[in-house]
């Protein structure tokens, strides 16, 4: 059987592309950012993952505001990059492991989600670049499913249901009559508001209990609202939902293996987890 064997949960500020392509990595500003995915690397060199089921939220690459699922899984066999107008290199295609995005449609869709399936799917900077971050060469030595949760339009899903997504994604690899080494990404977070009368916010406290909870009490967050989510993490701090949806896949418990904050990336709250599940 298919096992989930880990789960890493990163933001996704588009500037981290610019830092790349600039190999400014080393730099003041970038280097407590950068230096946090030394021990994720680590790891995935060791453990060696086989497939990525990424949940990430799309920025307007792949839906705009004219058509947004709540939840999508791709189910194409490759996933292109595409320019977002953020001045950052397009980064190499990635290869879909098809029929595992099709089990995991056929197993969510089997427990009353209603998904919006894509046979051809574009993958922004959400998805590209916290890759980027875990295998630097992009030679992408992994295939991919994405898993995408609408964050950016009202009405967006609730934490609790994207609590439950995750769990049922966990039992649906669990289900999976293959031997794949899976790994979750979820990318997003943590507290940031690009737009408003609060642009710049942070909410250092917030995001640190949070963190806490995904080993300590990992359903914590969804005693929220979106609208609580919002107030105490800024309009794009409710990206904390991927790492929420990536923590749930890991059943009730899991340990930490690695941690990393640091504020800030261009006017995000940048953070960094590995955990691993541990045996009930
Ligand atoms: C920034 C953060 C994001 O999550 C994003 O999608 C775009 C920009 C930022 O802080 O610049
Ligand atoms: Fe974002």
């Amino acid at each position: 059987m298919a096992s989930i064997i880990g789960a890493i949960t990163t933001s996704h500020v588009p500037a981290i592309g610019g830092a790349i392509a600039r190999k400014v990595q080393h730099e003041p500003y970038w280097r407590p950012f950068f230096d946090g995915f030394h021990p994720v690397r680590e790891w995935l060199a060791k453990n060696k993952p086989d497939v990525v089921v990424v949940i990430y939220n799309d920025h307007g690459l792949n839906f705009f505001l004219d058509k947004m699922p709540t939840f999508s899984v791709g189910a194409a066999p490759e996933y292109r990059n595409a320019d977002e107008g953020w001045g950052i290199p397009t980064l190499p295609p990635f290869q879909g492991d098809t029929a595992l995005s099709w089990h995991l449609i056929q197993s969510l869709a089997g427990e009353d989600f209603d998904l919006t399936t894509c046979q051809e799917m574009q993958v922004d900077h959400a998805f590209t670049l916290p890759m980027a971050l875990l295998w630097p060469e992009q030679d992408w030595p992994v295939q991919v499913v994405p898993v995408c949760i609408n964050t950016v339009q009202f009405p967006l899903p609730s934490a609790a249901r994207c609590y439950k997504l995750g769990q049922a994604i966990g039992r649906a690899v669990a289900a999976y009559p293959g031997d794949q080494k899976v790994l979750v990404l979820g990318t997003g977070g943590l507290s940031h508001q690009l737009d408003g009368e609060r642009a710049g916010f942070i909410n250092k406290d917030f995001d640190l209990q949070f963190m806490e909870s995904l080993t300590s009490d990992p359903a914590w967050a969804t005693q929220f609202s979106i609208h609580q989510l919002v107030e105490k993490t800024g309009t794009q701090g409710v990206e904390l939902l991927m790492w929420l949806t990536a923590r749930a896949t890991l059943g009730e418990r899991a340990r930490k293996l690695h941690s990393n904050y640091h504020i800030p990336i261009s006017n995000t709250a940048a953070g960094l987890m590995l955990l691993e599940p541990t045996a009930a």
